[in-house]
């Protein structure tokens, strides 16, 4: 068995060596989910990244994967945040030891990563609607809608 220290909650629970730190959380009725994502997260899928927790010594627990730190530091194609190598998704994280964990942890965006981001999507959203207009366009010609 191993210990998991709440430090938020001011709480211990004990799970055993190998559990998810979400299913651990949850069936203890603590929520990694704040705001909004308590109703819209992906239920453990590893793809909305609202399940973030800060592990304060990184110790306790398996390493971080490439597929969860993608979605760590964007769920979505046009931002990026800063993220530090002991804040972990709960749902693609196992407990293999004693681990202190604080819920909620503060993650700022990475401005600039996030503005090159958002120029990226406008570039293709761009591209999408002028190549896309002009194939709607000639479809509907083609067919004499116009
Ligand atoms: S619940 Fe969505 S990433 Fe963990």
């Amino acid at each position: 068995m191993a210990v998991i220290t709440l430090i938020n909650e001011n709480k211990t629970i004990e799970v055993p060596i190998g559990a998810n730190l979400r299913q651990a959380l949850r069936f203890n009725k603590i929520s990694p989910y704040k705001g909004i994502s308590k109703i819209l997260n992906c239920r453990g899928e590893g793809l909305c990244g609202t399940c973030r927790v800060e592990v304060i010594d990184g110790k306790g627990v398996s390493s971080r994967k490439e597929d969860e730190e993608n979605i760590l530091i964007s769920s979505l194609p046009f931002y990026a945040r800063k993220i530090e190598k002991n804040i972990r998704l709960t749902c693609q994280t196992n407990v293999t030891g004693d681990v202190s964990v604080k819920t909620f942890p503060i993650v700022e965006i990475d401005k600039i990563e996030t503005k090159r981001l958002l120029i990226k999507s406008g570039i293709v959203a761009l591209f999408t609607f002028i190549f896309g207009g002009t194939f709607l366009v000639m479809f509907l010609d083609m067919i004499k809608w116009i």
